[in-house]
């Protein structure tokens, strides 16, 4: 993966998040998965920082940024898609454009970050702990940082759902099993598809203390993204195992999100 490989990818958010998705419906209206995902990230975020100044690096439309607020957090969001900035700042965010790998922010100024996004676009293993040095910086020693990665696992699943998938596996499939390339044929500008093992090692690379990695949504979020109208008690279900299943190992990677949580070292 080269610098201009990354410029690419980096030009390529620009233009799906700018103008071909639009990520402000992601979490609330556009599938069942949505509201699960969103439920369940708060409540992680809420158990480990539960309360205080949060950076939310790469904040989207500020979806998570509100829901914060409205809990009491002071927030700052950054992200590097104007649109999005300008989403956030319309629900009364304080929001701005920036960059994971480069915040302006002063050092130990938050006593959180939440990453839930820029790992996933980052293509090199270097710059996702560059990201996470970052984020480290400017939260004060025995704050937390939580990271968020998506599955391969989910991943290999949403691209062979609804489709028959050939054999032998084509080589594009089996490399995003085997080390998290995406495959080239992929609208989302992706970078990088996580086990939550190399989450964790990647966080810990970043010289944080691992508190443990989970799982948002759980095994029935991919079925929740692709099933359409999805009556009330079914959702409760999905929600259950969710929780349920978040930090078992050989479960907790069929969530499409992994959330890393992790401590500054005092
Ligand atoms: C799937 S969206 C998630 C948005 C929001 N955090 C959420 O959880 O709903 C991924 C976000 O990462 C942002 N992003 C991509 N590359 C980034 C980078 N290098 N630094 C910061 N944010 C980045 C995108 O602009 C986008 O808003």
């Amino acid at each position: 993966m080269t610098a201009e490989d990354q410029n690419d990818i980096d030009a390529r958010i620009q233009t799906y998040y700018g103008e071909v998705f639009d990520e402000h419906v992601r979490l609330t209206t556009r599938s069942a998965q949505g509201p699960l995902e969103f439920q369940r990230t708060q409540e992680i975020i809420r158990e480990h920082a539960p309360s205080g100044r949060v950076l939310d690096v790469g904040g989207g439309a500020g979806i998570h940024s509100r829901a914060l607020m409205d809990a009491g957090y002071a927030v700052e969001m950054i992200d590097p898609v104007l649109r999005h900035v300008e989403q956030a700042q319309a629900v009364g965010v304080s929001a701005a454009v920036g960059d994971a790998r480069s915040l302006a922010f002063e050092d130990d100024s938050f006593d959180a970050a939440i990453l839930l996004g820029p790992l996933y676009h980052l293509a090199s293993r270097d710059e996702r702990v560059a990201s996470l040095l970052e984020s480290a910086r400017v939260v004060r020693p025995g704050g937390v940082v939580l990271a968020a990665g998506l599955s391969r696992y989910v991943a290999f699943g949403a691209a062979s759902l609804g489709r028959p998938v050939p054999s032998p596996i084509p080589g594009e499939w089996a490399a995003l099993i085997a080390d998290g390339t995406p495959s080239s044929g992929l609208r989302f500008p992706a970078g990088h598809f996580h086990t939550s093992e190399e989450l964790a090692a990647e966080v810990a690379d970043a010289g944080l203390d691992v508190i443990d990695v989970f799982g948002v949504e759980g095994p029935a979020g991919l079925l929740l993204e692709s099933a359409g109208d999805v009556p009330n008690d079914v959702r409760d279900a999905a929600l259950t195992v969710a929780r349920a299943a978040s930090a078992a190992p050989g479960i907790r990677d069929q969530s499409a999100h992994l959330l890393a949580v992790a401590r500054v070292p005092a």
